[in-house]
């Protein structure tokens, strides 16, 4: 077994949780720029209003914007072939109306594809990863108003247009399926119910589904025309969709579990995708749309834009499955951007988060049966507290282990027959947590000296699983054994 020749081995990030930098060089806000800290016990919040001595991890996250080459430098060092980032909108239109983009945001990007391209990584660019402008929130309820498709389209054509030819790799939105969840309004659709009060980031206040899908339905013509355009501008792009991909098992095989557990796939795992891949609603959103009182307002010309956009390539991020049942005696349990109910086969994370690289291979496998197309997962990683071990290194042994069983799974569901192009695990360098807004939730092969406390320098040192992910890239996958540290010491 092994991986194709040429599959594209990285890792991810996102702007709003590594670049910090905020409001340097004309930047505007976004919607995660409001976002305050947390914890794994209390909850983030969004604040309209900037509360003075409230933290704002966003704002300084690890000052990539004034260190990427160094950080690049050390994925180039792992040998990434690809390295996914989202672009900020608000540093190319720092609040969504202007009619001209900001040239410096242009150019930070212009320079941070060239160093990449400069170590032959690809970048693989999310054109909105949690960060819609503020601005638009607060006028337009993000993409609740389809007026809201236009101003992201600017935008898209904008970065299009500048990058094409040096860029070949594009997705659109963010785990736009967690949109279907309340959690995901505020941060995936820019739905704020209240734009001048503090809402809890688990409980956004006035949450309301119909508002909520109506904004998914702009997203996806948003997407759908990001691709037809995208083509338009250079027909080598190759523009995806990108979903959160949580296995969800019947935790009984009770056919009412079953039923419960195929309605929670149909709409947090395929409903999004289905649009994306397919190019059309399916049909069992009819009845949801029905039950729930949910009235989706198309234009005309929806439809065919739907159609004519469909993605090039399927990407999600996986790192944790749940199961679904009828009955009482359930366990909750925490996960990515939502909860679910415990299996009891498997062991959680510190977080919480369930650890299920086999769910990875039927994820993958489940993907493949249903839109035969490119696949990458894009996210994958376990957000661990690290500790520094007496010869000063990190050794994230655990991660190792983590990170191996998903490539293992990975490569079952290549001999399965899967066809899977690439892999860029998450926060590939410590960043900031999406959902608890901590330093200490960390993923990165690269450790970063910055703590919640708001104490620590920036810098940067190797940990063991770098050395590790190195080997990992240079034979293709094939060798996942432990690597020996003794001689690589700080
Ligand atoms: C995904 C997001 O939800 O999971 C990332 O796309 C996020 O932005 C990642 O960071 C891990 O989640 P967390 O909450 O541990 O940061």
């Amino acid at each position: 077994m092994s991986f194709p020749k040429g599959f594209l081995w990285g890792g991810a990030t996102a702007a709003n949780q590594l670049e910090g930098a905020w409001n340097e060089d004309g930047k505007g806000v976004s919607i995660s720029d409001i976002s305050t800290g947390g914890s794994a016990k209390q909850s983030k919040r969004f604040t309209p209003v900037f509360e003075e001595g409230t933290y704002y991890p966003s704002h300084v996250a690890i000052d990539h914007y004034h260190r990427y080459k160094e950080d690049i430098k050390l994925f180039a060092e792992m040998g990434f072939k690809v390295y996914r980032f989202s672009i900020n909108w608000t540093r190319i239109y720092p609040t969504g109306f202007e009619d001209e983009p900001n040239e410096k945001g242009l150019a930070f990007y212009d320079d941070l594809i060239d160093e990449c391209n400069k170590y032959n990584i690809e970048p693989l660019i999310t054109l909105c990863h949690y960060e819609i402008p503020f601005e638009i929130v607060k006028k337009y309820k993000g993409f609740a108003s389809r007026e809201t498709i236009d101003l992201f389209m600017k935008y898209a054509t904008t970065v299009f247009e500048r990058y094409k030819g040096k860029v070949k790799y594009w997705l659109t939105f963010n785990e736009i399926n967690n949109g279907t969840n309340p959690v995901g309004g505020p941060l995936a659709l820019g739905v704020l119910g209240d734009t001048e009060n503090a809402s809890e980031f688990i409980h956004p206040v006035n949450d309301d589904p119909e508002v909520r899908f109506q904004a998914l339905h702009h997203t996806f013509v948003a997407s759908a025309l990001a691709v037809i355009i995208g083509h338009q501008i250079d027909p080598n792009f190759k523009i995806g969709c990108m979903q959160i991909m949580a296995t969800s098992y019947a935790l009984t095989p009770d056919p009412k579990d079953q039923i419960l557990n195929q309605q929670h796939n149909h709409i947090m795992n395929w409903f999004c995708s289905d649009v994306q891949c397919r190019g059309a609603y399916p049909r069992y959103m009819n009845r949801y749309f029905k039950e729930h009182n949910i009235n989706i307002k198309m234009l005309p010309g929806d439809t065919e834009i739907l159609r004519d956009g469909h993605v090039d390539f399927y990407t999600c991020s996986y790192y944790m499955s749940f199961c679904q049942t009828t009955h009482d005696n359930r366990e909750e349990v925490a996960g990515n951007m939502m909860g679910g109910t415990a299996n009891p086969y498997l062991k959680a994370s510190d977080w919480g988060w369930q650890i299920d690289p086999i769910g990875l291979r039927y994820a993958l496998n489940e993907i493949y049966d249903r839109y035969q197309m490119p696949i990458m997962v894009v996210e994958n990683g376990l957000g661990a507290y690290d500790e520094k071990g007496e010869d000063g290194m990190v050794h994230d042994t655990y991660r190792i282990d983590y990170l191996r069983q998903h490539i293992e799974q990975m490569k079952e569901a290549v001999e399965d027959g899967v066809d899977l192009i690439g892999y860029t695990s998450w926060g590939c360098i410590d960043l900031v947590s999406a959902s608890t807004g901590e330093y200490a939730k960390r993923y990165g092969y690269i450790y970063v000296n910055k703590f919640d406390d708001g104490s620590g320098d920036f810098s940067r040192e190797r940990k063991e699983s770098f050395y590790w992910y190195k080997k990992v890239i240079e034979t293709n996958g094939e060798d996942l054994t432990d690597v020996d540290t003794t001689d690589l010491r700080p």
